[in-house]
């Protein structure tokens, strides 16, 4: 059994007790909200919570010995604090993405996760999705990779917002915005896969706040020797590309990179002059078993249980490798 205490009570946190509610081994003993009515509130509409102790300090919740590990669902600029003060009070943390607003924060996160012995996770579903996994384990068949192409692009009702001149979480000028909101989703199953880039260059579309500069869409080359990696995300414009590798030896597409429901790989024809048949796709797995944030609760309580310190999938490395490219995007 795990026992959870949760930061933040608004929809992200909803969304994730889905998922933590399918794997029977969690349960949230604690709540910590900025304010007592708003715990009080989450703690009603979500049953597996029914229990849970009320904290309005994240300092107070992470010295509650009935609280095992605690999830971060609070803004990006809340992260390090939050994350550290758990950690030196010897809970394991699952945060939300991005794990900080920038490397150098990440790097303190991951100092104060060793110095305490506890895991430390970055809660990006994408990677942990069965279909992603099915295209990861693929990649061999279709060597020698060329090309990576993976977009993330969703009119936001926040951008609707932010043009009457509110400005949510989501796109806040220096801790926020379309790179860390959903940009992210097209970086980080790529260096979760292939590692860090030789080269990195973007270019970010920014606009301007009532709170500063903030970015609403981009693109992003990253190059890794023979293969270029080509990015896009938008909060302003939606996009219906499937996320791709090419090989020469075939490709492998997922449908979508943010919570792909289906993947599918396409071996490559014999050579034709452009006239002969076009190669078909096959299925390689379609749908979802499971609540899309079921697999990062799943992953996150098997490293417990198996007293393991990391992630191999969602690494460290990984998140710190992604917090380094981002800042090189938003110099
Ligand atoms: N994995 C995903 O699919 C996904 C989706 C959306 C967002 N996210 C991530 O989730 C995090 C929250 O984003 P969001 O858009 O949901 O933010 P949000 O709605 O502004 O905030 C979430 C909750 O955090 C608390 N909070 C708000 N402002 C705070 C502050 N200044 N200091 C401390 N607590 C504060 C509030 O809960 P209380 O009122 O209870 O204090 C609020 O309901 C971000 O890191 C974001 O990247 C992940």
């Amino acid at each position: 059994m795990i026992r959870f205490g949760i930061t933040g009570t608004g929809r992200i946190s909803d969304w994730v007790l889905k998922g933590a509610s399918q794997d029977s081994r969690i349960r949230i003993t604690a709540v910590c909200s900025r304010t007592k009515e708003a715990a009080e509130a989450f703690i009603r509409r979500n049953p597996i919570a029914e229990n849970a102790r009320i904290y309005t300090s994240v300092k107070e919740m992470a010295a509650d010995p009935q609280v095992d590990a605690v999830y971060i669902g609070t803004p990006n600029q809340t992260h390090c604090d939050y994350t550290v003060t758990c950690l030196k009070a010897g809970k394991h943390v699952l945060c939300e993405k991005p794990l900080a607003i920038n490397a150098s924060e990440g790097h303190r996160m991951a100092e104060a996760a060793k110095e305490s012995g506890c895991l430390l996770m970055e809660a990006m579903i994408s990677t942990l999705n069965p279909n992603f996994r099915e295209v990861a384990a693929r990649i061999e068949e279709i060597g020698p990779l060329n090309r990576y192409s993976s977009y993330f692009c969703q009119y936001s009702s926040k951008y609707e917002a932010l043009k009457r001149g509110e400005v949510a979480t989501a796109f806040k000028p220096g801790t926020a915005g379309a790179l860390r909101d959903v940009g992210i989703y097209t970086i980080y199953p790529l260096v979760a896969l292939f590692g860090r880039p030789s080269e990195i260059r973007g270019r970010l579309h920014t606009i301007r706040t009532a709170e500063g500069i903030s970015d609403v869409h981009g693109t992003a080359w990253l190059s890794y020797g023979e293969m270029d990696a080509v990015l896009t995300w938008s909060k302003t414009y939606d996009s219906f590309q499937p996320t791709e590798i090419a090989g020469e030896n075939g490709n492998l597409i997922l449908d979508e990179v943010h919570i792909a429901r289906k993947a599918e790989i396409v071996p490559h024809a014999a050579p034709t002059s452009g006239q002969g048949p076009k190669p078909g796709r096959t299925t390689l797995s379609e749908g979802l078993p499971n609540n899309e944030y079921y697999y990062e609760f799943k992953e996150f309580a098997d490293l417990i249980e198996s007293g393991r310190k990391e992630s191999d999938i969602n690494s460290l490395e990984t998140s710190l490798t992604v917090l380094e490219i981002m800042d090189k995007l938003l110099d």
